[in-house]
Order: structure tokens, then sequence, then C-alpha cells
């Protein structure tokens, strides 16, 4: 990483910052002495032109719609690898040799089971509580039960939290999805791989044997791969956040559950197969896409849009290809909803609205259809990227508690409520 100077003037002030660059992407300018030199913070709320960190793992062209995990394209990822490798790549930074492969599936397949006594934790719960509650509460618990790999200082321990976390968060799903329909739990088996283990433990009755769909668990698969990370986002910063504090992994991990819930990120998903079923028909979409435009109107076209993609999501082309896969393997024609999103597409992508605002479908829009049509109701949508996003989130914590100069995180603000002003005593105001 190179760096150079770049100097911010205020007044008869002249402040001299060091710019530093990257491997590739944006330079940035190291604002760390700019209070002590000025008396100023900078002001940022939604981060939209701030770096939170330095980070080997992902890296994000917003512009030309590029997505990398450790270098590697999305697409070439998703094509050719599977899930667990690139839960492998993340953590470890390389692609695993076959024998680092089969070593890891080993092992993440070894941690699946949770301990019996959190099966209990679930009868506090209604039956129709939310699965991401559920989650949110079942993700901190873990942190009760395993307290030999809590210590963050100890990287054994780190890597030991680490492959709990990714093994364990699909039986949690799956159990948060079997109470809530009442249906009893299925343990996991260590015979499949990640995705099938997965579809086993939400779809198997013990009535009878559940068969596998090679289609399904393959796509499935290749939907954990697209939602696995993606640099600094809400989720990734909450988790980065928690763990700067020293909190143990699975609190961490379990306040990125959290954050990914709400709608306008890991809850989009379910929030744009909700308006797909709004909008109903293919004639309806006008109406829908006025008020998305509409200043005075909240409705926004849920699944379009991004913070940093202004060019199609690459997520999102993958996505639409699976959706399609999905519904043709499970001989679903005409599916309505995906006649009403690539319309909604179509119509929305010549709309000189979304274009100046460079609007584009992101990895939400198409992957809400396909999940639905593998049988997950909707409240599972936002347990699915989560289960996924585990990954990334770790990943991402480990590097945050491994470099040496990392630091709690604690932002400043720009006050604008009362000044100074004496307290007055009930009996006088
Ligand atoms: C995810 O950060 C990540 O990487 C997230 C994620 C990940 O993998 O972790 O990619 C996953 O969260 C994907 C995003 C899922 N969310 C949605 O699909 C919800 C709908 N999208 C919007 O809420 C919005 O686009 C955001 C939240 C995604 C991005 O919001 P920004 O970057 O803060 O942009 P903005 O709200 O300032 O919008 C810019 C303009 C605004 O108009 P003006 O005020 O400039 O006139 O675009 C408009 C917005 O009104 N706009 C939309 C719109 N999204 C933005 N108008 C209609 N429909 C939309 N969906």
């Amino acid at each position: 990483m190179s760096a150079t100077t770049g100097s911010f003037s205020i007044d008869s002030t002249t402040v001299e910052m060091p710019v530093k660059t990257g491997s590739i992407g944006p330079a940035v300018v190291d604002i760390g002495k700019l209070y002590a030199k000025t008396g100023m913070f900078t002001y940022d709320p939604g981060f939209t032109s701030t770096a939170s960190c330095e980070s080997e793992i992902t890296y994000i062209d917003g512009d030309e719609g590029v997505l990398l995990y450790r270098g590697y394209p999305i697409a070439q990822i998703a094509e050719g690898g599977d899930f667990l490798e690139t839960c492998y790549l993340l953590l470890y930074g390389e692609l695993p040799t076959p024998t680092q492969k089969r070593d890891f599936d080993y092992r993440i397949t070894r941690h699946t089971m949770i301990h019996e006594q959190m099966a209990r934790f679930f009868q506090g719960f209604r039956r129709d509580a939310h699965p991401m509650a559920v989650m949110v509460a079942s993700v901190g618990a873990l942190s009760a039960f395993y307290h030999d790999s809590t210590d963050i200082s100890d990287p054994r321990q780190r890597m030991i939290a680490s492959m709990r976390l990714i093994a364990k968060m699909p039986t949690l799903a799956a159990m948060a999805y079997k109470y809530t329909i009442g249906q009893p739990f299925v343990y996991p088996k260590n015979d499949l791989d990640y995705a099938s283990n997965f579809l086993r433990m939400c779809f198997a009755v013990p009535t009878e044997e559940f068969k596998v769909r090679p289609t399904l668990s393959r796509a499935l698969d290749k939907i954990f791969i697209l939602h696995a990370d993606h640099e600094q986002n809400a989720s990734t910063s909450t988790v980065r956040l928690a763990g700067s504090s020293g909190a143990n992994p699975f609190a961490c991990i379990a306040a990125g559950v959290a954050c990914l819930w709400g709608p306008a990120h890991g809850g989009a998903n379910e929030a744009a197969l909700k308006m797909l079923t709004e909008i109903g028909s293919v004639d309806n979409i006008p109406k829908f896409i006025a008020r998305a435009k509409d200043k005075n109107d909240p409705f926004r076209l849920m699944g379009f849009g991004h913070r940093v993609y202004k060019n199609y999501d690459p997520r999102a082309k993958i996505m639409q290809e699976t959706c399609h896969e999905v519904l043709n393997e499970l001989g679903v024609k005409d599916d309505p909803l995906l006649a009403v999103a690539i319309e909604l597409e179509r119509i929305a992508l010549s709309d000189p609205y979304f274009i100046e605002k460079k609007l584009y479908p992101n990895i939400d829009f198409y992957s809400g259809i396909t999940l639905k049509a593998m049988g997950f109701p909707v409240s599972m949508f936002t347990v699915l990227f989560a289960v996924a996003r585990t990954s990334g989130w770790i990943a991402q914590w480990k590097e945050m508690i491994e470099d040496p100069g990392q630091k709690i995180g604690r932002p400043r603000q720009l006050y604008t409520g009362a000044p100074l002003r004496d307290y007055v005593p009930l009996d006088k105001r």
C-alpha cells in the first residue's frame, strides 16, 4: 500500500493528511489526526464516503458491477466452487487444496449438531414468532454453551468459534423453521453436503425418507455463495463494531443477524416478494412504478437500488439464472410472480427516473421467487441470508481481531442539542 499526502484547508488552517492507496479501488484520506489538528470532525452519517477499515476479503466496483471474493470474480466462484470452499476462501484468503477442502468439509460437518439443551430454548417462543427473532436469540445463546471458544485472544479458539458458527447456523435456522410449523426438529446427517443437509433439516419428516434433489441443493449452495460476503455492509459493520469491544464472536454474529433483519438490508428479499405479491399482475406495475418515483410516497421498489452498485448487481444476474433453473426443475411454468418481476425490471430499467438514479435490481429481487418455489415461507428468506452471510461476518470479524492496529470503534457527532443550562427543580417549573 503506497501513501502520499493531501492537504485540507479551512480559514487560515491547512492540514496535511496521508493518502493511502490500496491494491485496487479508491484511495483513502487518513483523517485520524484531523480533530487533533483542527478541532473538527468529518460528518458522513450514512458512511457514503467513509472507509471504516482496511480489508483484504471482498472488493466491489459499483460502477462496473464487479464483486470479488479474495480477488476471484463471484461468477467464477458460483460456477466452479461450492459454499464451504467459499467459506474457506473468505476465512483463509486462498482457495483450498483438495486435502484442505476435505479436511475443512469434515470439520464443519462434525460441528453441525447443537448442544441438546438448546433445543429446549426454542420452547420459550410463540409458534408464530418470526424466525429472525428466534435466530437473533439462539445465535446469541450459543455463547452460553461454548465457553471453550470465546477467548478471542486465542487464535485456536477464534477458529473453533468460526467453524462452530458456520456449521451450526443451518441447524438453528432449520430448527427455527420447524418450530414455527410445529414439526419435530431434524438432526443433521454427516453424509450430506452443507446445502443438502439444510434442505433435509428443513423439509424432512419422520414419516418418510427425504430425497435430496441435486438441482435444488446445488441451487441453494449457489445462493449461499452469492450471499456470503459484501464488504462493509450494514450488518458486517455491526459485527465489526460489536467485535471491536472484545465481545465474543457468538454475540457479534447475533448483532449482525439483528441488523440484517431490516427491510433496507437483508430483509429486502422478504419485502421484495411481498411487493411482487401486492403488485399481483403485470397490469398493476405502472401504478407501483409511479409510487416508487413519488417523493411524497415512502414506497420503494424492494430489491432495487444499492448504496454501492450503480450498475447491475452481478449477484442478481446469477440469482435470475438460478431462479429459472429452480422453476424449471420444479416444473413451475409461468410463475405469476416471476412474470411480474421480469416485466417490472424491464419497465424500471427503461424509465428515466431509475436510469438517472442508477437503480438496478439487487440480489434480493429474484431470491425471494426462488426460495418460495423451493418451499421456504417468506419469513425464512432473511434467515437463509443470515446463514450464508455468517461466513462473511466471521471472516471480517477475524480480520478485525487480528489487525494489530485494531481499537474499539467509537464515532463522534455533530451536537445540535441544548447548550449548557442549569437544572430547574420540579417546584420551580
Ligand atoms: C442489501 O450494503 C450492501 O452491500 C447490502 C447488500 C449485502 O449484500 O450486504 O447488498 C444486501 O441490503 C441489498 C439492498 C436491499 N435493499 C433494498 O432492495 C431496499 C430498496 N432499496 C433502497 O432502500 C435503497 O436503494 C438502498 C437502501 C438499498 C440504498 O439506499 P441509499 O444508498 O441510501 O440510496 P438513497 O436511499 O439515498 O437513494 C438514492 C436515490 C433517492 O432519491 P433522491 O432522494 O436522490 O431523489 O434513489 C432513490 C431514493 O429515493 N431510490 C429509490 C430506490 N432506492 C433508492 N427509489 C425507488 N425505489 C428504490 N428501491
